[in-house]
Formats: C-alpha cells, structure tokens, sequence
C-alpha cells in the first residue's frame, strides 16, 4: 500500500475536493500535510475545510490561491511544499456553463491539466514514489440507450464541450504515463451529491429553489437518467486508489444506483417536506418543465466491477440516508449557500488567510 508524506489537492475548495480534504484529516485516516491549490472562482468557497483549517493550519494544512493555469505559481507550490502525490478535481465543472462559454472549460481543464501535468514531471524526474490522480467524470463516455453501462472498456464519445474537455484532459494524463513514465491513476466518476455542492447543479438546486418558493425547472421531459453517489463514498474510493490503483490503470466508480430525474424530484420532495413540516402539494406544485439543455445526454449508468473486485472499495451509504443527510446540511447552512452565491466567502478568507 502507498503512503504518501504531503498531497498537493487541485480545486480542494469545491465540491468534491473540499470534502475530501475533510474526509483525508478525518475517516481516511491520513498522516501527512495537505496542500490546497484553489483559483478560487465562482464554485470555490475556502470557508467548506474551515475546520481543517482551525484544527490543522500552519502545520498539516496550507491553502495556496493559484490558478492551475499559471506555470510559475505552480511551480512555486511544488518548490516550496514537495508534494509526492497530487489529487487533481480542480476544473470547470457544469455542464450548462461549458454550452454558454466552452473557453473557461477548455483553459482550465485542457491547458491547466496539461501544465500540472508537465511541472510534476520536471519536479518529479522520473521519480517512482509519487502519484499524479486525476479525478474525471463518467461523461467522457457520452449517452447511454435504455440498457448497458459504461465499463472502463467503453470508448470515449463526450458530447458537450465540459465532458469533451475532460476528455481531453483523461487522453493527456494517459499520454504523460505512457510517454514519460509519469506515475498515473485516473478515475471517471458518475454525479456526486452532497454537502458543499455548488446550488447550480441539480440537487442543491432543487432544495433551494423548494425552500424559497421558487420554480424547480426539469429540462425536457425529466426522464433524463443519472447514477448518483454520495460524496464521501467517490472521496474513499479516490483515497483507495491511490493506496492500493495499479499506476497506468483507470477505475470507473458508481453508485449502482439509477434514478430518472422527475423520480429522483418526487423523493427528494418527500424528504424535504418530511423535514420541514411542509405539505409536500406545495413543492410539487413548483415542478416546472423548461426548454431541454442541447446535446443532453440521455442516460448514464457505471459498472464499477473492476474498483470493487480489484480494490475491494464498497460505498458506505445508502442513497435514502446520503439525501436526507444532504437536504439536512442544506437546510441547517443556509449562511454558507448565501455566501458562496454571493461572492460574500471572500472577506471570510480575508479574515482567516489576511487578505490576498
Ligand atoms: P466544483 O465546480 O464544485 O469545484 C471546482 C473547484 O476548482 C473550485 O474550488 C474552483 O475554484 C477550482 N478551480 C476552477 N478552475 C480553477 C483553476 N483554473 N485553477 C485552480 N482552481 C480552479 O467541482 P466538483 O463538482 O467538486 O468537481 C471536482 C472534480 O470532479 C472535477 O474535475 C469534475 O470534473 C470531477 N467530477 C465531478 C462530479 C460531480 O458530480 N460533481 C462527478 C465526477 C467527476
Ligand atoms: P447536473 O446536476 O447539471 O449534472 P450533469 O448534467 O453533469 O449530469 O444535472 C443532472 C441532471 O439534471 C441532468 O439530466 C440535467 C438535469 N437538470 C435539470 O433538469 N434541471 C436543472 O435545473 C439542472 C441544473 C439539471
């Protein structure tokens, strides 16, 4: 099993890394120092591992605002931090966003991926102790008919201009392996839900818009198919892998667990209402069905055999606990949805990093 002394984490001020930066100093069980490389921009709030920070600052944790872009910065984080693992998430990461401005998409995922990619090798010289992970999606895979899943084996056909930057980024960190000897792993993972999501992807969203009074807008017929995992359990199968992942392989990780969007809605609305107190007639009553997003893939199912037979990783929770915990967090942090919304998290670095 690899141990790693200092992890250097891309974008651990969003939603997924943030989580696992949490998850690292806490179940994970991990010793060493965290580096976390945030651009900080619209998705990323510093103010989600503020308890990593409290308990841990100066000493395992350090934050560096850096964009994954800027060659020089990222130069200076590897001079002065040494990493020997580097866990990438950071990206632009919605779908919606990459239709109305691709550029942002392909500069950060493309071109920030390969600079990463490029200072680790210079940094590294053909070390073998280390690890690059590289967090990616199962929509490099494109759309799904009514049956099959996506194995590791299924070829790449990205369909909107976020997963065709993914994409791009999953051939990149493979070409660096098998060029240069880079030590590897990457991962495609199916939708995550959870605390600290971002509210412009579907869940958050939905909850939110519940709370406020506001439409909950399906697009197209609503009958869209996701695969959901709950965020801790992607956190310990990235943690998993790079313990125990053969360098050079790829592992798809799921939930095994299919939900068409409007189903998905119903339950999510008994469960609010069950935790509000609210007639759940009154959520229902602001189901909304708007314009379908172009391109929109149709179904998208994981077979996640190879992590579970190979690794041995399992998720932890089940769909109905993981939604009712995540419904809970939304409804008990409405300060931290206002602020990240708001751009309002910016003084709260300020107050705890002094002013950048
Ligand atoms: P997110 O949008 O919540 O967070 C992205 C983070 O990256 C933010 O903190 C942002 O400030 C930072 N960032 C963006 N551009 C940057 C740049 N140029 N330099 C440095 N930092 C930058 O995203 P997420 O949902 O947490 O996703 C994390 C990773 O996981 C992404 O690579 C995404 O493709 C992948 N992924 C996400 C899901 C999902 O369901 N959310 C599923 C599978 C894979
Ligand atoms: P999203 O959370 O954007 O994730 P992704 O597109 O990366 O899978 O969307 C999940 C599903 O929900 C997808 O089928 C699009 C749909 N959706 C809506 O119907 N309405 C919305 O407002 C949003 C944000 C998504």
């Amino acid at each position: 099993m690899r141990n790693f002394s200092t992890i250097l984490v891309t974008g651990g001020a969003g939603f997924i890394g943030s989580n696992l930066i949490n998850y690292l100093f806490g179940q994970g069980g991990f010793e060493g120092r965290i580096v976390n490389v945030d651009a900080l921009t619209y998705a990323g709030n510093p103010e989600s591992t503020a308890e990593v920070l409290t308990a841990h600052g100066g000493k395992r944790y350090f934050f560096e605002k850096a964009d994954i872009c800027d060659r020089p910065a990222i130069e200076a984080a590897f001079e002065k931090y040494h990493p020997d693992a580097v866990v990438h998430l950071a990206a632009e990461s919605h779908v919606d966003r990459s239709i109305l401005g691709p550029e942002a998409f392909i500069k950060t995922n493309v071109m920030g991926t390969f600079t990463l990619l490029d200072v680790a090798r210079t940094a590294w010289k053909g070390r073998e102790d280390v690890l690059f992970h590289h967090v990616s999606t199962d929509e490099v895979y494109g759309s799904l008919g009514d049956s099959g899943f996506f194995s590791e084996e299924t070829p790449y056909d990205p369909r909107s201009p976020y997963s065709a930057s993914k994409a791009g980024s999953d051939h990149l960190v493979m070409a660096y392996h098998h060029t240069y000897g880079l030590p590897v792993t990457l991962s495609n993972c199916s939708n995550n839900y959870g605390p600290y999501q971002f509210p412009e992807k579907l869940l958050p969203l939905m909850i939110l818009n519940m709370l406020s009074g506001k439409p909950l807008p399906f697009y197209g017929d609503g009958k869209n198919i996701r695969d959901w995992l709950y965020v801790e359990d992607h956190n310990s199968a990235l943690w998993t892998i790079m313990r125990k992942g053969e360098v050079g392989r790829d592992y798809n990780i799921g939930g095994e667990n299919e939900w068409e969007n409007i189903r998905l809605l119903s339950r999510l609305i008994e469960i609010v209402a069950e935790e509000t107190g609210a007639d759940p007639e009154t959520y229902r009553s602001l189901i909304t069905y708007v314009k379908d997003r172009p391109g929109h893939d149709r179904r998208y199912a994981i077979d996640c055999s190879r992590i579970k037979s190979e690794l041995g990783w399992r998720q932890a929770h089940s769909f109905d606990e993981g939604l009712r915990d995540t419904v809970r967090w939304y409804l008990t942090n409405p300060g931290w949805c206002e602020r990240v919304r708001s751009g309002e998290y910016r003084s709260w670095l300020d107050r705890n990093y002094g002013a950048r």
